[in-house]
């Protein structure tokens, strides 16, 4: 049987590892929980607020920024210019096709309005619309969100103020 001795030690483990364990549980504990209300009842205050950019109690909007219109008011056709080297590779501005269709007077013409540019049928399908500086704005947001379906392999242009002095320099081709 076991001595005395032996039976303390034993007991005295048993109990030590037992003060461990729950220490360690009120420590994690203490450590982890987040609940409201655990802690007499009083809220949990917020550490600090991550801003969504959403409006109290309304709908984020997507472009929170100014309108259009009054981007395209201020617009710089010569900051334009600059931004059409990235068109440049598709298009050309003296009145001949390339990749794309030439976009000598684009502001004001229909869509697919060149006869000899074979448009894809998403764009055939929109003819009778009118490239508008506002629809413009559109399309180069997104080609290919504006005009599903269209041959246009352009990313487009995330900047509105990008947008708003492309399309003032395109009104300056005739
Ligand atoms: C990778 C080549 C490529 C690039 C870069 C590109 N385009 Fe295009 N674009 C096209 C093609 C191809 C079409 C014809 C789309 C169709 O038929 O669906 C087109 C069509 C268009 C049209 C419609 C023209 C019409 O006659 O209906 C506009 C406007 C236009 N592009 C503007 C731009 C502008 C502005 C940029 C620069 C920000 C640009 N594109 C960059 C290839 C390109």
């Amino acid at each position: 049987m076991f001595d005395t001795m032996t039976l303390t030690k034993a007991t005295g483990a048993v109990c030590g590892s037992l003060l461990v364990f729950l220490f360690a549980n009120w420590a994690a504990e203490s450590l982890y929980n987040t609940a409201p209300s655990s802690h007499g009842g009083e809220e949990a205050a917020q550490a600090y607020t991550i801003d969504t950019g959403a409006a109290e109690g309304g709908e984020a909007t997507a472009d929170a920024g100014p309108s259009f219109e009054e981007v395209f008011a201020a617009a710089d056709p010569a900051a334009g210019e600059k931004v059409f080297g990235k068109c440049k590779a598709c298009h050309k501005i003296d009145g001949a096709n390339a990749t794309g269709p030439h976009l000598n007077g684009v502001v004001g013409r229909n869509h697919a309005a060149i006869a000899d540019f074979a448009y894809s049928d998403a764009m055939k399908g929109k003819a009778s619309e009118v490239w508008t500086p506002d629809v413009l704005n559109t399309f180069l947001t997104s080609p290919k969100a504006a005009v599903p379906g269209t041959k246009m392999t352009f990313a487009g242009l995330p900047k509105a103020e990008d947008r708003a002095n492309l399309i003032a320099y395109l009104a300056t081709l005739k």
